[in-house]
């Protein structure tokens, strides 16, 4: 493949910091947008490593902007879009579901449009491809059961039914216009860069400065963990060589029940912290369950690792020493995100733009 001029929506955010990364450093002969709207969760201090590399940019913009969206494609001759930009969590989805269905509902809507009228007909070589998640399959039980791409959609929670809706919005487009997409849909992610709103770097923090760890319910729910860079790598030979119209999962294989994996945590960060086996064992604080908390996910990836060959190349234990060690050790962008400093930056950078 050639030249390319490549649309990385929420490249800013945990999971777009790491494929922007993986881009960036991979093809010198592509140009790399990224364009992030930097909300709460954007953080342009994930990218400091490539921010001055010739073939990355930068565009801070909302994907609900049509005119924007319109004049970012023109310019940059868009031939490519790996779409990540959304609201991602759960808990604020609870309290205030509109802001998920206008960013990414409506925004994902956007994009498709303007992708539409600007290639206009002529999808050689074109792609948008959009990053979704295992939640809008709904819930499994504890009987071994694991996601397909044929499994029912069944969301439960105003995010997954704004991804689900998003979803069904990107094959509508495929089915309608022909326009040439792909779909994936990944179990929870884990690694440096994520936002400490998470359960793995906010209990990571918490266990740092003693201070509680809420887990909701009995911390019965299950949850399949891949470490980020392994989902970036997927992103990456996807976008390349994944086929137009197809939906693939994307796991890790790696179930873990929430209590268990916080105990792993705390042994962990106890054990890089040279504390006692067990010291922070007495911070688990078991609080009120999240609303219509999902109770088990796990995914099926075997069509992707059949069809592309891919599967991840980290296992748990190293991923997780790995991910504490990098948080115990950037306690600055921790401190900056957590106190919000790093909002400042950017409202003065961008100030009367
Ligand atoms: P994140 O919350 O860390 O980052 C989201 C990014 O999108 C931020 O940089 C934010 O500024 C940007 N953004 C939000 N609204 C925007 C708007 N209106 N216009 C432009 N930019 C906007 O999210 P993440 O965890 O990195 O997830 C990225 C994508 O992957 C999401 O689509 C999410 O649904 C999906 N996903 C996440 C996981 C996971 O475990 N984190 C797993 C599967 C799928
Ligand atoms: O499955 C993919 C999804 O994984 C992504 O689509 C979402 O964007 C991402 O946020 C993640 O959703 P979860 O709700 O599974 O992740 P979260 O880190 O919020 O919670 C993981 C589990 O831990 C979940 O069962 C809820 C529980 N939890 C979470 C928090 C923040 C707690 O017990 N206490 C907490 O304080």
């Amino acid at each position: 493949m050639g030249k390319r001029n490549l649309l990385v929506t929420g490249g800013a955010g945990f999971i777009g910091s790491h494929v922007v990364r993986l881009l960036v450093n991979k093809y010198l002969d592509y140009c790399i947008i990224n364009l992030d709207k930097l909300t709460y969760a954007g953080n342009l201090a994930n990218l400091r490593d490539i921010e001055h590399k010739p073939n990355y940019r930068f565009v801070r913009a909302d994907i609900c902007d049509y005119d924007k969206m319109q004049e970012v494609f023109a310019t940059y001759k868009i031939d490519g879009v790996i779409h990540l930009a959304a609201e991602s969590h759960v808990d604020r989805s609870i309290k205030d579901p509109f802001v998920f269905a206008r960013t990414n509902v409506l925004g994902t809507l956007t994009l498709l449009q303007v992708a539409k009228e600007y290639w206009n007909g002529d999808y050689e070589g074109k792609r948008f491809y959009h990053i979704s998640t295992d939640e809008v399959y709904g819930a499994l039980d504890f009987d071994g059961t694991l996601f397909q791409e044929t499994t029912k959609y069944d969301p439960h929670s105003p995010y997954s039914a704004s991804k689900a809706s998003s979803d069904h919005f990107v094959r509508a487009f495929h089915d309608t216009y022909g326009m040439p997409t792909i779909v994936t849909n990944c179990s929870n992610n884990y690694g440096p860069y994520q936002f400490p709103e998470k359960l793995i770097p906010l209990f990571i923090n918490n266990i740092r400065h003693g201070r509680p760890l809420p887990v909701y319910g009995k911390g019965e729910n299950v949850r399949d963990w891949l470490y980020v860079e392994d989902h970036a790598r997927a992103i990456d030979l996807i976008f390349h060589r994944g086929r137009i119209a197809e939906t693939y999962n994307i796991g890790g294989n790696n179930e873990w029940k929430n209590i268990d994996l916080i105990r792993v945590l705390i042994k962990e960060v106890d054990r890089q912290l040279g504390r006692p086996e067990g010291t922070s064992e007495r911070l688990i604080t078991y609080v009120t369950d999240r609303a219509g908390h999902d109770l088990r996910y796990a995914i099926d990836s075997s069509k992707l690792q059949r069809e592309l060959g891919w599967k991840p190349q980290l296992c748990f234990e190293e991923g997780i020493e790995k991910t504490v060690s990098w948080y115990l050790e950037n306690q600055e962008w921790l401190d900056d995100v957590t106190s919000g400093a790093y909002r400042q930056y950017y409202e003065s950078m961008y100030h009367n733009r």
